[in-house]
């Protein structure tokens, strides 16, 4: 079974509080209950992961080399400025997913640049919880086409 781990960034665990016109009104357990589902449907095995803590992000990433098959990660302000956690995708070499609630290229200066972005396979952004399910998707169908080029044929 394909094993996937999903990793959220700093106030993320606050979904539903924090800017409800920009991310919601739907909480962050609401959002964990929805990635367990869409797991299920897709019959891949989901693991979520949050920190407000940009080191503990890197460790989760470390971590998930041998335990895991791809990355879905919205690293959340730490997009932005993390080199850190960009090394980390790239040292691991897992293939990763950027997901953003909200559409960072319509958004200030300073969202339009995404470091983790740079070690992505794929973004979604703009798509609210559904950038999640899309992930869940797209690195389904990009690990089995990995796994048996023949397949999607
Ligand atoms: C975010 C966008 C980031 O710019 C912001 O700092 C976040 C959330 C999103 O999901 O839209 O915390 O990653």
């Amino acid at each position: 079974m394909i094993r996937l781990l999903v990793i959220n960034g700093p106030n993320l665990n606050l979904l539903g509080l924090r800017e409800p016109e920009i991310y919601g009104r739907e909480d962050y357990a609401a959002l964990t209950e929805k990635l367990q589902c869409w797991a299920e449907e897709e019959a891949v095995g989901l693991k979520v992961f949050q920190s407000n803590h940009e080191g503990a992000l890197v460790d989760a990433i470390q971590a998930s080399y041998g335990n895991a098959d791809g990355i879905i990660i919205n690293p959340a302000a730490y997009t932005h400025t993390s080199i850190a956690i960009l090394d980390a995708l790239k040292a691991v070499a897992l293939p990763a997913v950027e997901v953003h609630l909200s559409d960072i290229s319509k958004r200030e200066p300073f969202r339009q640049i995404s470091y983790a972005g740079m070690a992505c396979v794929k973004t979604f952004a703009g798509l609210g919880f559904e950038g999640y399910h899309e992930a869940i998707r797209f690195l389904k169908a990009y690990l089995n086409e990995k796994n048996d080029p023949q397949a999607g044929l």
